[in-house]
């Protein structure tokens, strides 16, 4: 039997409530998800929280509570996003779980045994919101190049990890490996920054400065840096170290899906942290861009957050997941509109989709007093549009295009929708040529039952609803893809209208 496909998402820092960028690596994580149980295959998929460092715990002190406290209060607000949201994870990880910190120490012992770890002197510059270390050289204009805040000057005793020698290690494993980094353009950016050479990681604090982290075990006075805390969870969400027979079931992971402003972390500090302990590589960390408003990211610090439980509340889960997975290539930015989510709310999900199963299931009721007739013929030119779809909807989705995938699947949709004018039932059906409307019909609900299906991964509670109306139940599956399977006599449900229209 083939190995589980292990798939990720980062874990999100609990300082404040999740915003759109969020929801959005969990929809496109929870899409690829579904489509391989959809596919057939066994899937992990692992989503969590980041609960460490100074981000959290100066949001735990601002509202006055203690750290733990607070994060125990942020989680269930990011579980009833997801939830809102239909995003079915196997696993829910949190870096205050004890396992992951008895993980963590295991790890520490390795690379201490190993060498590839030493105490020393940092000196540099910090930049507390994005917790983030720079060189004299890296600072913009005296400030943070990231975010061009203000930095202050730190010098202190900590721990460093040899990432340094590893580095032609891994320039010449990214070289050799043209699917460890997705999209190619952030692989190249890798490489290039790369060619200068590699600066150890500093992966502890003083506790003097922060106490808010994972105890470093071979110093009483220091807790792990958060990043390098956070990392680790990929491999301790599947049990490394304890039991190493669950772990070898999983991994390597599949899929890490990261934003593109923390593929550094997982495209050099991750591989390397694995390296260092042994461990195989996952097979693709995948880089998508930013959600921006007006050419900015979408960002709690920059105080432009949407609300991703409003929109939910507004719009619907379903439409919310097709505008996020259709409106932006996956790997490039996509600049966010409310008008735009409504404008294909109302036409591609209203019109067109909603639409369709509307007018199937109607005139079946209709006509057939809601049961699929006997079809004399099965000849409708919606039955190679559909073989085709699912040929299109797969390649797209393995190669990482679910924007292309709902095109496709919309191909088809429209197609359905002329394919009803053109026939015109109605005519049929007052001419009593019974035979033909019924053949029609059953092409037409064939039609509506495979988009319930491929629809599956994108719009789950829509497809679920789709297939439910025909009396369909149970784990859609791509081997279901078959042309034909409507069973005549079934009663069907005439649809109620999937997306109502928002004015
Ligand atoms: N805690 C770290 C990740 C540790 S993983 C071992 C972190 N957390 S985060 O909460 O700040 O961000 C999590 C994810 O949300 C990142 O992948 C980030 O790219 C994504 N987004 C945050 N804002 C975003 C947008 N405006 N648009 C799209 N996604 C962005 O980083």
């Amino acid at each position: 039997m083939s190995k589980p496909f292990y798939i990720t998402t980062p874990l999100y820092y609990v300082n404040a409530k999740p915003h759109i960028g969020h929801a959005y690596t969990n929809i496109v994580c929870d899409t690829f998800a579904r489509f391989h149980r959809f596919l057939g295959e066994e899937v992990r998929f692992m989503t969590g929280t980041d609960e460490h460092g100074t981000k959290i715990d100066r949001a735990a002190k601002d509202q006055g509570k203690d750290a733990k406290v607070y994060v125990d209060e942020m989680v269930p607000l990011f579980q009833s996003l997801w939830n809102l949201l239909g995003i079915q994870y196997d696993y829910f990880i949190r870096t205050t779980d004890d396992n992951h910190h008895q993980i963590l120490q295991n790890i520490f012992k390795t690379l201490e045994a190993k060498g590839d770890i030493y105490r020393g002197k940092y000196k540099g510059w910090y930049c507390t919101p994005c917790e983030s270390f720079w060189t004299e050289t890296q600072l913009a204009e005296g400030k943070c190049p990231d975010c061009h805040r203000d930095v202050q000057q730190l010098a202190e005793d900590n721990y460093f990890f040899r990432l340094s020698k590893y580095q032609s290690w891994l320039v010449g494993y990214l070289r050799d490996s043209p699917r460890f980094v997705w999209p190619e353009t952030r692989r190249n950016e890798i490489l290039s920054f790369l060619e200068r050479p590699l600066e150890d990681l500093c992966i502890t604090r003083p506790r003097a400065r922060l106490t808010w982290g994972i105890a470093y075990p071979s110093s009483p006075e220091h807790v792990v840096y958060v990043w390098f805390d956070a990392l680790v969870n990929y491999v301790s969400g599947v049990a490394y170290s304890k039991d190493m027979k669950q772990f070898s079931r999983f991994w390597p992971a599949d899929l890490h899906v990261v934003g593109k402003d923390i593929l550094r972390q997982h495209a050099i500090y991750w591989p390397i942290m694995l390296k260092a302990i042994d461990v195989e590589m996952p097979r693709t960390v995948l880089a998508h861009g930013w959600w921006t408003i007006e050419g900015s990211k979408v960002s709690k610090s920059r105080g432009n957050v949407v609300d991703p439980f409003e929109i939910v509340k507004r719009y619907g889960a379903d439409a919310f997941r097709y505008y996020l997975l259709h409106e932006a290539r996956l790997g490039l930015d996509g600049s966010y509109s409310e008008d735009l989510l409504v404008e294909r709310l109302n036409s591609d999900l209203a019109d067109d989709l909603g639409n369709l199963v509307l007018r199937a299931t109607s005139m079946l009721e209709r006509y057939f007093s809601g049961r699929i007739p006997d079809a004399t013929s099965s000849a409708t030119p919606l039955r190679g549009k559909l073989a085709s779809m699912t040929d299109l909807v797969k390649n797209a989705m393995l190669g990482f295009q679910p924007y292309a995938a709902l095109d496709a699947i919309w191909e088809v949709v429209r197609e359905a929708n002329r394919f009803v004018e053109q026939n015109k039932p109605w005519v049929l059906a007052k001419e009593n040529k019974k035979e033909e409307l019924g053949n029609f019909l059953v092409g037409l609900l064939e039609t509506v039952r495979l988009l319930g299906l491929v629809l599956t991964s994108f719009l789950p509670s829509t497809a679920e609803k789709i297939l439910s109306s025909l009396g369909i139940n149970g784990r859609p599956s791509i081997q279901d893809m078959q042309w034909g399977s409507l069973k005549a006599g079934v009663r069907v449900e005439k649809g109620v209208p999937l997306f109502p229209k928002v004015e």
